[in-house]
């Protein structure tokens, strides 16, 4: 599993050791995110949106996820992600599907609850967020260097 480290945080959320990465995977600057947070809004759009609706909002077959992300761990999110979840209820059973072999979703597990997360904290409103440049971008910038 993809992990940031320490290293991936900008310079003002380094200073401030209260805010860990869980609380605040994403940078919102003037409106416009960092390139983890673009790309989780790509890949949700590419195979959540489907059942869990547009921008996060959800729909009559599954939870908006901007109001899961609210209090859901990182660890529980992932998790969730990876080995699906089924309920039963009054109107049948209600089925997450496993992702844990699709990397097109598990390598990018962490922008998607960047995405999610940024949306739940109200930080970006709906609809495809504008992106940092990419040379003031310490989150594309660690990515690429990983390259
Ligand atoms: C085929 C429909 C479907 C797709 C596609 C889907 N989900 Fe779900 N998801 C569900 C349903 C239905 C539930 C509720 C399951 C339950 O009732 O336990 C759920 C639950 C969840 C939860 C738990 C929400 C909560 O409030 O506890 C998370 C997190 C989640 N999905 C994330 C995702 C992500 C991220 C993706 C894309 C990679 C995704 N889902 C794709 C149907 C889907």
């Amino acid at each position: 599993m993809l992990l940031f480290t320490a290293a991936s945080l900008s310079p003002a959320q380094a200073q401030d050791e209260a805010v860990d990465w869980e609380d605040k995977p994403y940078i919102v600057e003037d409106g416009k995110v960092d390139y983890g947070t673009y790309n989780g809004f790509r890949r949700y759009h590419n195979t959540c949106h489907t059942c869990h609706g547009p921008d996060g909002m959800g729909s009559t077959f599954a939870p908006a996820l901007v109001n899961s992300l609210k209090d859901m761990s990182y660890a529980d999110f992932a998790a969730t992600v990876a080995n699906g979840r089924t309920s039963s209820g009054a109107s049948g059973n209600s089925v997450m599907p496993a992702f844990g072999d699709n990397v097109d979703v598990m390598l990018y597990i962490d922008h998607i609850y960047a995405y999610l997360k940024a949306r739940a904290d109200d930080a970006i409103g709906r609809g495809r967020p504008d992106r940092i440049d990419p040379e003031n971008d310490p989150v594309f910038q660690e990515w690429q260097a990983n390259q």
